[in-house]
């Protein structure tokens, strides 16, 4: 990125003619398709101005109605509160419409999104000695399902823009003990799965599509979590379909997925012999009441995202300040579980990312960083090293050149620099409440020469 502090000219000469009348009455498009007044006047309500927006209400989340209400009555009324009791329960029948809803042959409900990834790492036959390369930018959910099987989770590094794993750094990390890759679409939007499958096919790997955030959004003409050899989704309370704790498997595989449910189901199959090593991380059936309540608007909801996404995408084209995350070709749509952006100091005249989102909650628009640290800086990583399992699994010159590689400094650039604003409630709103998120950002950037006095 060009240091550069554009002027409002230089913008202006970026907007087409028709936009020139519109400058002309004051309202001034500055930014590809902007339009705002200029605010430089208005100061900044962190330094005693009057916010943009005084009392905002967004769109409550997780989403309740009444009929979830009755729903989770009606479960405890039955005394069917766990889902070996019926067949018929809310877990099986989630099931079988989260399947329908993805148009895969299988759904599975878990206890979380890290059992789900856990349950298909096990179910893959992945364990100790075993090696799988995944992304630092994620939940520790991701990481603690291949560290529990005590494989060894190789790190990564991202494609800053995208936010997402960079395949050839993907392809980098293939060691002779590499059993499969974990991509996982951050922020609920596709990661380069076209460029991973050709990886995982050329290397004979097997992959977990970690969709967790990523409900619903589909890539070259395919449901995220279907492309890979399973995929596995979180339904906990901030997910776009939620149930306090809970996650999901789906997949076409039928004998991998009656593995996965003989190791969800503490390792004994549906048939009743207990076959295998698993742990018991079986979604119960006030869980299942709620995701088939949940399930009802889950698409409304998801189009929604999708719209208001693509209008702040639109407003903020141009605009040098900020730039939403890249979205990779063959992107149809994505969750939209965050609406994330790389905020550019240079542009706001060296303000700091935190200066910046002081003075824009004051505006009344609350966005944050998200990922503090990338996991290879946590110290779950000199824990494992250090544990007796790993250090005979593994080799010293293995372990060595584990710590070797752990840095990832892409990640560490998107951790410091990018900006988010939580989708599920904001991003449910109206294109009014869009026009005032921009609204705020563009009076903060008309005032950067003030931001360093916070
Ligand atoms: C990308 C990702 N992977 C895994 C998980 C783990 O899911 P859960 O919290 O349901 O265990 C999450 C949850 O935040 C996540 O966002």
């Amino acid at each position: 990125m060009k240091k550069n502090n554009f002027s409002r000219r230089q913008f202006v000469g970026t907007v087409s003619v028709g936009s020139i009348a519109a400058i002309a009455s004051g309202s001034i498009p500055t930014f590809g398709n902007i339009s705002h007044k200029m605010n430089e006047t208005a100061n900044l309500a962190i330094l005693g101005g009057e916010p943009v927006i005084k009392s905002k209400v967004w769109p409550a989340w997780p989403y309740v109605d009444e009929k979830m209400i009755e729903e989770i009555t009606k479960t405890a009324r039955s005394g069917v509160w766990c889902r070996i009791q019926s067949a018929t329960g809310t877990v099986a029948t989630f099931e079988k419409e989260y399947a329908k809803l993805m148009g895969t042959k299988f759904a599975l409900g878990t206890g979380s999104g890290t059992q789900a990834l856990n349950t298909c790492v096990e179910a893959l036959g992945i364990g100790p000695g075993d090696e799988v390369i995944t992304s630092p930018y994620t939940d520790m959910g991701t990481i603690s399902s291949i560290i529990t099987s005590r494989a060894l989770p190789v790190m990564a590094d991202l494609d800053p823009e995208s936010f997402q794993l960079d395949p050839r750094e993907v392809e980098r990390r293939i060691t002779q003990n590499t059993k499969a890759i974990m991509p996982i679409h951050i922020m609920g939007q596709p990661c380069n799965m076209e460029r991973i499958m050709a990886i995982a096919k050329k290397h004979n790997l097997r992959v977990i599509e970690d969709a967790c955030q990523a409900h619903l959004g589909v890539y070259q003409g395919k449901v995220l979590g279907t492309i890979g050899d399973v995929g596995c989704f979180s339904f906990q309370t901030s997910k776009t379909i939620s149930c306090g704790e809970g996650g999901g498997i789906i997949g076409n595989n039928e004998e991998l997925m009656e593995k996965c449910y003989t190791v969800q189901n503490h390792g004994t199959s549906r048939k009743g012999r207990s076959e295998t090593i698993g742990a018991k991380y079986r979604m119960n059936e006030f869980e299942g009441a709620i995701l088939l309540a949940q399930l009802a608007g889950a698409k409304e909801r998801f189009a929604l995202r999708n719209k208001n996404a693509a209008y702040l995408t639109s407003k903020l084209k141009n605009f040098p300040g900020l730039t939403p995350q890249k979205l990779y070709e063959g992107t149809e749509s994505g969750s939209f579980y965050l609406y994330t952006m790389t905020y550019h100091k240079e542009h706001f005249n060296n303000a700091t990312r935190d200066q910046f989102l002081k003075a824009l909650s004051a505006e009344g628009i609350s966005m944050s960083g998200y990922i503090a640290n990338g996991l290879h800086k946590e110290p779950w990583v000199d824990h494992i090293v250090n544990l007796k399992v790993y250090q005979k699994m593994y080799s010293p010159a293995r372990l060595k050149q584990y710590l070797d590689e752990l840095a990832c400094p892409k990640c560490d650039q998107v951790c410091a620099d990018m900006v988010m604003l939580w989708a599920s409630g904001p991003l449910l709103g109206t294109q009014e409440d869009m026009d005032d998120i921009i609204k705020a950002i563009m009076k903060v950037y008309d005032n950067r020469d003030k931001l360093n006095k916070i």
